[in-house]
């Protein structure tokens, strides 16, 4: 279980691209984060294993607080973070079996890595993980000789090997051609079930975002202002996210937001509305 609380990130330009975030991602649950460009999706992503170090609030992952740890202890917590990028980060002149099992490098010394001396299990993995992504037979093949789709799924059996207890995908389709696309999507789900883990995807295309995930969160300008199931993401909900509409801007209200519903928003308090969350520490 992922949970992140008042999660804010303020880069040295003074750009706040991340405003009190608070969110959980458990189960097996897919979550797509949707949001315009700059709304702060690629940051979200990067502050949760601290490839951007986040400014303030903290990052859970089960018990243990990632904001806390120090530079071993967080090496070590990152294999428990599955990553795929948009543009697959692989090694281009490594075969596929290589750039799968470079997935394992958090678990093996320097010394085994250096000599490609990888346990038996972990190749006996990565046949079976590329079975899984549709790559059986084609571990001999090197990276550079591979569609994008074929990348992709190698970027995704190099995360899945790290048996990792969440999988975060950055854009991982806006390199995709459609029909493409949805082979991801429908690997991604998969994968869900298969490992019984949580999957968050920033994703571009909200008909996508909405065709496959179960939850949807919404950013605007740093702030998540929708959080909920992706059925509930009428157009009141699209307008909040990509325009930045606040509910009592759109006819009818809207719908509850992360940081509370319309109708708390609309009485005569001027109190902040509560925030969602909650830390896994203070939960007795
Ligand atoms: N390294 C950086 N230094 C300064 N500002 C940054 C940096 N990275 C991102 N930003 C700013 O932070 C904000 C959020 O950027 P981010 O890349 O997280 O958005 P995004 O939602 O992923 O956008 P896109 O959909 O275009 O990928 C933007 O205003 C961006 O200019
Ligand atoms: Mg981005």
């Amino acid at each position: 279980m992922l949970t992140t609380t008042d999660l804010r990130k303020v880069y040295p330009t003074g750009d706040e691209a991340l405003k009190d975030v608070s969110t959980r991602i458990e189960g097996n649950e897919i979550v797509a984060m949707i949001g315009p460009s700059g709304a702060g999706k690629s940051t979200f992503i990067r502050c949760i294993n601290r490839l951007t170090e986040p400014t303030e609030g903290e990052v859970w992952l089960d018990d243990t607080e990632l904001t806390k740890l120090n530079d071993d202890d967080l090496r070590a917590a990152r294999r428990n973070v599955g990553m795929v990028f948009q543009e697959y980060n692989l090694v281009e002149r490594l075969t596929v079996m290589e750039n799968v099992l470079s997935g394992r490098l958090g678990y093996v010394s320097n010394w085994q890595a250096f000599r490609r001396n990888f346990p038996q299990e972990d190749v006996a993995r990565a046949y079976e993980i590329l079975d899984t992504v549709g790559l059986a037979d084609m571990e001999n093949k090197r990276a550079d000789e591979l569609s994008g789709g074929q990348r992709q799924r190698v970027g995704i059996a190099r995360a899945v090997i790290q048996n990792p207890k969440i999988l975060l995908a950055d854009e991982p389709t806006s390199s995709l051609d459609p029909d493409t696309s949805h082979a991801v999507m429908d690997l991604l789900v998969e994968i869900a079930d298969a490992e019984d883990i949580p999957v968050l995807i920033n994703i571009h295309e909200v008909d996508l975002a909405v065709e496959y995930a179960d939850r949807i969160l919404g950013l605007h300008d740093g702030e998540l202002v929708f959080d909920d199931d992706a059925a509930a993401l009428d157009d009141d909900a699209r307008d909040v996210i990509y325009r930045g509409a606040t509910p009592a801007e759109l006819l009818g209200g809207g719908k509850p937001t992360a940081t509370g519903s319309p109708e708390s928003s609309s009485d005569e308090h001027d109190s902040p509305a509560p925030t969602t969350g909650r830390t896994p520490v203070a939960e007795d």
